[in-house]
């Protein structure tokens, strides 16, 4: 019997605040009015402003950590949900957080009392008419996507930025119903989102040098480290993980090895923190069968194409550690 949860403590981390959330100032970022780089007209050039408001759409895993990594850097935070329940869940999720680092004394009382006044729920898009940045964080749909993209183009302030927390969709696609796609980006956050250091910037083929800069900065006043990625499907990251993991299903599908031998071959062997299989368990299933998809539709190298044993799994709704059902997690070995 394998124990349910196998992901070891210390790769992911009970806490959910970066160590140097505290010596964030109440922030704003500056628009960078440098536009020396960029290949549009003095019209469509951003205005010089300060980040001040932020947005976040759907309070699911990714958009509950995002706006609570946000309104811990010192930003004002209106979070936007479909339903009054699940609202209600991601903000109790990001409060728990906080009274959870109040009680190990990671932050004091007063600071998650801050942190808490500084974000509020919404199920009106209407609100979000004073934003100067939204981070759309809702279902991996493109159609729901570009529809959300069209209203909020019609809402946001003319100079607000845009951008997508999608792991695997065409930022350009969601750009395209909007008449700002010089201000639309990606801003791909990892999962837990207020642990984890990297953030992926995605600079579309209409991006402007000074949404970049701006996205940079944002990025880095939140404690994180970006990087700039292209819009090609997978990025960075997860166009060197996802076959990786997909190569691991395929040896344990041969029989090449068993999955606990391949995990441990790849920790003690390559100094990873978890294996393939922990790491599949936790990233989740699904989530790893829909990117392969995605990369394999843009790249159709075997590489990228899903081994049946994964799509099997998928099929049986074993999702992983969101479930409880995955290579490890609940199965009885
Ligand atoms: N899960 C991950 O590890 C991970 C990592 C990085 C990026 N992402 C990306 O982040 C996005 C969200 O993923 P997630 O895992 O948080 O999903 P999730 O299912 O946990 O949350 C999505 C939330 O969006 C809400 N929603 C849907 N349509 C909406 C709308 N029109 N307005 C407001 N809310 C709406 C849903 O009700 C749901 O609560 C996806 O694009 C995904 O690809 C996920």
């Amino acid at each position: 019997m394998v124990p349910a949860d196998v992901v070891p403590a210390d790769v992911v981390p009970a806490d959910v605040v970066p160590a140097d959330v505290t010596r964030q100032a109440a922030g704003a970022v500056q628009y960078s009015a440098d536009t020396t780089c960029s290949p549009y007209t003095s019209d469509e050039r951003i205005r010089s402003m300060t980040i001040k408001h932020v947005g976040v759409v759907g309070a699911g895993l990714m958009g509950s950590g995002i706006a609570q990594t946000i309104a811990q850097a010192g930003y004002d935070v209106v979070l936007m949900e479909v339903n009054q329940e699940l609202l209600d869940r991601g903000l109790a999720r990001v409060h728990g957080a906080w009274r959870m680092l109040a009680g190990k004394g990671k932050v004091t009382e007063a600071q998650a009392k801050e942190y808490g006044g500084r974000i509020r729920g919404t199920l009106n898009l209407q609100e979000f008419g004073d934003r100067d940045l939204v981070i759309e964080a809702i279902i991996e749909n493109m159609d729901e996507k570009k529809k959300l993209f069209s209203a909020l183009d019609a809402i946001l302030p003319a100079e607000a930025l845009l951008v997508s927390n999608t792991s695997s969709l065409p930022i350009i696609e969601m750009a395209s119903v909007t008449g700002r796609q010089e201000r639309v980006a990606g801003l791909h956050f990892f999962n837990p989102a207020p642990v984890m250091k990297l953030v992926e910037i995605v600079r579309t083929i209409a991006t402007s040098e000074a949404t970049i800069t701006t996205l940079r900065d944002f990025s880095t006043s939140l404690g994180k480290t970006p990087i700039i990625a292209k819009d090609t499907a997978g990025f960075v990251v997860n166009f060197l993980l996802i076959p990786y993991m997909l190569a691991a299903v395929r040896m344990y599908e041969n029989g090449l090895a068993t999955k606990e031998d391949i995990d441990t071959g790849m920790k003690l062997g390559c100094g990873y923190p978890m294996g393939p299989f922990e790491l599949l368990d936790y990233v989740g299933l699904d989530t790893t069968l829909y990117a392969a998809e995605a990369i394999y539709k843009e790249y159709p190298d075997p590489a990228y194409a899903p081994p049946t044993l994964l799509r099997r799994m998928v099929q049986a709704g074993r999702y992983g550690k969101k479930n409880g059902k995955g290579f490890y997690v609940g199965v009885e070995q």
